[in-house]
Order: C-alpha cells, then sequence, then structure tokens
C-alpha cells in the first residue's frame, strides 16, 4: 500500500516566531490520519521546526538541498546539515527551483543521486508550462522530466522517492487542475514508470498533485485512484486551510 501523504511547502515565508505559532496551531489540531504529513519551513528555521514537533506526528522536510558534500557554495546546504539537524525528506526540483535558479537536469540529477546515497527521501518535483498543454505537449514534457533524472536509477531506489505532480500553471494561480486532469495525468505517470522499470514500482510510488489545492478541493481531487496526496503551497501557511486538507485524505 502505497502512502498518503499532504505536505506544506512554505517556501520563502515565516520568521522563527511565526514558524513556531504556526507549528504550534498545526500540532495542536492535528487531525487523527492514516497519511504522512509534512511540512517545509524555510532553510533558517528548520531546526527549530524540529524542536517544535519533536512529540508530533508531523515531520519536517527540506524545500530544497545542494549536491555536494561541502565546499564553496555560498548560500547553499548539503544533505548532512539537514540530516544533522534530524531532516531526511527534501524536496527536489521544484518548478520555482528550475525557473529562478537554472536547476535543469543535470543538476537535478545530482541532487537525487546525493540525496539517495545519503538515505534523504526524495520528493521530486515536476509538471509542465501552460504551453505546453495548450500545445497538447504536456505528456511528453512530463515524460521528458522523469526519464532525464529517474529513469537512470536502480529499481531499489524508488523506495526513497515520492513524486510531485504540479502543472506550473496551477502554482500560486488559484488555477487549479481539475480533479480529472490531475487522475489522467498521474495515471500516465504510474504507466510510464510501469513500462520502464515495472507494474510493482509503479503500484507503490506515492504521487502528490500540487497547484492551487486548497479546502475546498482538496477532497475531489484526492479521490482520485492514482492521487496519493498534495504538495501545498499558500494554503499550508494558514492552520485551518491546512488542517482542513489533511482532513480531505
Ligand atoms: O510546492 C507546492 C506549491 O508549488 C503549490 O503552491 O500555492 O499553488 O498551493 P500553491
Amino acid at each position: 500500500m502505497r502512502a498518503k501523504i499532504v505536505a506544506g511547502n512554505w517556501k520563502m515565508n515565516k520568521n522563527l516566531a511565526e514558524t513556531e505559532t504556526l507549528l504550534a496551531e498545526l500540532a495542536a489540531k492535528l487531525p487523527d490520519t492514516n497519511a504522512e504529513v509534512m511540512v517545509a519551513p524555510t532553510y533558517v528555521n528548520l531546526a527549530s521546526a524540529v524542536r517544535a514537533l519533536e512529540s508530533s506526528k508531523i515531520e519536517v522536510i527540506a524545500q530544497n538541498m545542494h549536491f555536494a558534500e561541502s565546499g564553496a557554495f555560498t548560500g547553499e546546504i548539503s544533505a548532512d546539515m539537514l540530516l544533522n539537524i534530524g531532516i531526511d525528506t527534501a524536496i527536489i526540483g521544484h518548478s520555482e527551483r528550475r525557473a529562478y535558479f537554472g536547476e535543469d537536469d543535470e543538476i537535478l540529477s545530482k541532487k537525487v543521486a546525493t540525496a539517495l546515497d545519503k538515505g534523504i527521501r526524495v520528493m521530486f518535483c515536476f509538471g509542465e508550462e501552460l504551453e505546453d498543454r495548450k500545445s497538447g505537449n504536456h505528456f511528453k514534457l512530463v515524460e521528458s522530466q522523469l526519464k532525464n533524472v529517474l529513469f537512470n536509477l536502480e529499481p531499489s531506489a524508488w523506495t526513497n522517492i515520492v513524486l510531485a505532480y504540479e502543472p506550473v500553471w496551477a502554482i500560486g494561480t488559484g488555477e487549479t487542475a481539475s480533479p480529472e486532469q490531475a487522475q489522467e495525468m498521474h495515471a500516465f505517470i504510474r504507466k510510464t514508470i510501469s513500462e520502464a522499470f515495472d507494474a510493482t514500482i509503479a503500484n507503490n510510488v506515492t504521487i502528490l498533485y500540487g497547484g492551487s489545492v486548497k479546502p475546498g478541493n482538496a477532497e475531489e481531487i484526492f479521490s482520485k485512484p492514482d492521487v496519493d496526496g498534495g504538495l501545498i503551497g499558500g494554503a499550508s501557511l494558514v492552520a485551518d486551510d491546512f488542517i482542513a486538507i489533511i482532513k480531505a485524505i
């Protein structure tokens, strides 16, 4: 049975006090759920978040990581630095990293390899731009994003991979993919993995949807057979909204 996950990507939001306030509220209001619940605060607040949630079921994850062991990479964070503070899951390949920081397939392949070598679970983000979808190229684009970074992995590596399909046109826009669009793409992703590896790996990999998930649309999106949860941006910054989305899975 593949894991159900609701993860909050806080992006560049919340100072330390705001982080502690939101985490205390989430911990207090967390409902009973079989889903894994995760939050990704900013780097500067990760260690405090881990301490704040040490008696909670909520897991703290990283929004990113560098591929190098250590060294002259100003502003970057290594896998070992994350592990050292108790973080063992990292978002890799978010569309904003791709768009604003030039993270291409080569860089993402290195990040995935380093994360897996270090025993860090990878939450791999990918998804098409609006023009890809409008031109009917979205399936081919998503397939290439997966193939170029993940399809050279050993089959055993897939136990440490979570996929997050995030159509770029739905991120932060309020323009959510319809449940049918999400299901169609998730089923395509699973079929593509099955053909490249095998049906067991394809059936066991968790595939999250991300892109304007809100309390009002989460339940229908999560009800689809190949949608295993969500990677939530804006709505994860408001305790009651994130709790409502958790209740929807
Ligand atoms: O990583 C999740 C994020 O990209 C989705 O953002 O604000 O559309 O939920 P949002």
